[in-house]
């Protein structure tokens, strides 16, 4: 059987992190569905995580591969003010100088999120006050189904205990990863029709939200 090492987040573990953002950014299909840039979206969905709170992240590694990984954050509202402070700014200069802004998908893509903006689409109700913690996970599409999942859950509810935080959600637009998700005792909290992928699917997609509160020796 293929040995797998569930371990911590190292430095050098970044590009691979960035490859399988890129990779599975679309319901688990390549981010190409619907964006033209790899370094542009892959800042988007991990430099938080891997440059502002590399701790909270965990990796599965075989045969000397980083095959899938875990983002996390133990607090969603450092999460978006560090995001909002820190890093949009730079994202938005290195887009439009990098031309991506102008590319024809990027254009669709930003259209169609603007549209979902004025729809109102984007309000959802507060969730972090009873999960302040947050995850991403993915893997690569060859490493699915063998556990790695599962372990990386668990390796970050004991990290979230050790932390004493009392809850974690999660965004996804997979019905099918919330099979997974119910399989780790989380339950849906929360679910959202979204209309910004309707030129790339054909139809709506809806957000399912996630949550799990935590048992640590506070809260119980
Ligand atoms: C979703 C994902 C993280 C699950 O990890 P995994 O390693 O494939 O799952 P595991 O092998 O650990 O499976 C654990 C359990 O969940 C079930 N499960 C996993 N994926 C499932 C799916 N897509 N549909 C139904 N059940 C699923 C397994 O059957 C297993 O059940 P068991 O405990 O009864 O044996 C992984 O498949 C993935 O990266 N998918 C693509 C990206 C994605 O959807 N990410 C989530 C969005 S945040």
């Amino acid at each position: 059987m293929e040995e797998m090492i569930i371990r911590k987040f190292k430095p050098e573990d970044r590009d691979s992190v960035r490859d399988i953002a890129w990779e599975t950014a679309f319901m688990g299909e390549s981010g190409e569905a619907f964006f033209s840039g790899k370094e542009i979206l892959a800042d988007f969905l991990t430099l938080y995580f891997t440059d502002y709170e590399p701790g909270s992240c965990f990796v599965a590694v075989s045969e000397n591969r980083v095959q899938g990984y875990l983002l996390g954050s133990i607090d969603c509202r450092t999460l978006g003010l560090t995001f909002k402070d820190k890093i949009l700014f730079g994202l938005l200069i290195k887009f439009i100088f990098s031309g991506g802004i102008f590319r024809r998908k990027n254009l669709k893509m930003i259209f169609a999120f603007f549209l979902s903006f004025l729809k109102g689409e984007f309000n959802m109700k507060e969730v972090n006050k009873d999960y302040p913690a947050t995850v991403h996970i993915n893997l690569r599409k060859n490493f699915r189904g063998k556990g790695a999942g599962a372990q990386l859950i668990s390796a970050f509810e004991e990290y979230l205990k050790g932390k004493r935080v009392k809850g974690v959600y999660l965004a996804t637009m997979s019905s099918a990863a919330g099979d997974f998700f119910r399989k780790q005792g989380f339950s849906l909290i929360n679910q959202y029709r979204r209309s910004y992928f309707c030129h790339v699917s054909g139809q709506d997609i809806t957000v399912y939200i996630y949550g799990k509160k935590q048992k640590t020796a506070i809260f119980d």
